[in-house]
C-alpha cells in the first residue's frame, strides 16, 4: 500500500517533517512512503494553467504540478501532515492544492488523512477544519476520526528529532492503523 506524505511546512527543522517520519515508523508493516516536494509550485494563476488558457498545452502545465499529480494519482492514499498558518492552511499548501484541483484532479475519490503539529495550544485544530472543507469540494475521502493533534510540539520532540511524548506516540500508531484500513475499505 502506497502512502504520499505532503507535508505543509518547506522549512528543513520542521516539527511536522518530525511527525511525518514517526508516523512513517509507527506505520503498519505493509505501508511504503514516498514524499512529495511542492516547493517549486508556483503561485497560481488561471491564465498559465492549460485547464483554462486554451492556448497553452497540457506539456505547460508546471513541472512541479505534473509530479505532484503523478505521484497522488499513483498513491492510494494521501497523508497531508502540516502546520496552521494564521489559523487556517499554509497558503504554500494551499496553493499546492489549488493547481492539482485543476483539470483531472487526482484527489477525486482519493483516500485521504491529516494531522499536524504546532507550537501553539490549539494544535491544528482549525487548519484541519480549513482543509477538511477543500477536501469536500474536492470530493476526496477524508479520514474523519481519529484526529491527531499535536500542540506544543517544541516540547514533544527531542533535539535529534524523535517523538518522545508517549501519549502522541500511542495515538499516532493508532492513527496510522485507523488509516491503513480506511485505504483498504
Ligand atoms: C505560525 N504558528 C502558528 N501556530 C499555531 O498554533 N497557530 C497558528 O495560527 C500559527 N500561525 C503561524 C503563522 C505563521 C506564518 C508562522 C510562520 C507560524 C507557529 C507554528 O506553530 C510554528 O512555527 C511551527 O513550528 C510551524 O510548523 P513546522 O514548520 O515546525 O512544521
Amino acid at each position: 500500500m502506497k502512502v504520499l506524505i505532503v507535508c505543509g511546512s518547506l522549512r528543513e527543522a520542521s516539527y511536522n517533517r518530525m511527525l511525518a517520519r514517526e508516523a512513517e515508523k509507527l506505520a503498519p508493516e505493509g505501508m511504503t512512503f514516498e514524499h512529495a516536494d511542492f516547493s517549486e509550485v508556483p503561485a497560481y494563476n488561471q491564465d498559465f494553467d492549460p485547464t483554462y488558457n486554451k492556448a497553452l498545452s497540457e506539456a505547460e502545465t508546471p513541472h512541479a504540478v505534473r509530479r505532484l499529480k503523478e505521484q497522488i494519482e499513483a498513491a492510494d492514499g494521501v497523508l497531508f501532515i502540516s502546520p496552521e498558518y494564521n489559523y487556517s492552511v499554509p497558503g504554500s499548501l494551499k496553493n499546492a492544492i489549488d493547481w492539482v484541483s485543476r483539470g483531472q484532479s487526482p484527489l477525486r475519490k482519493k483516500r485521504v488523512g491529516v494531522m499536524g503539529a504546532s507550537m501553539g495550544v490549539g494544535g491544528t485544530i482549525r487548519m484541519q477544519l480549513h482543509i477538511r472543507a477543500c477536501f469536500q469540494f474536492l470530493d476526496a475521502y477524508c479520514m474523519l476520526q481519529p484526529e491527531i493533534v499535536v500542540a506544543l510540539a517544541q516540547n514533544k520532540f527531542d533535539e535529534s528529532g524523535s517523538l518522545t511524548d508517549e501519549q502522541t506516540r500511542t495515538f499516532l500508531g493508532k492513527y496510522m492503523e485507523a488509516f491503513e484500513k480506511w485505504i483498504q475499505q
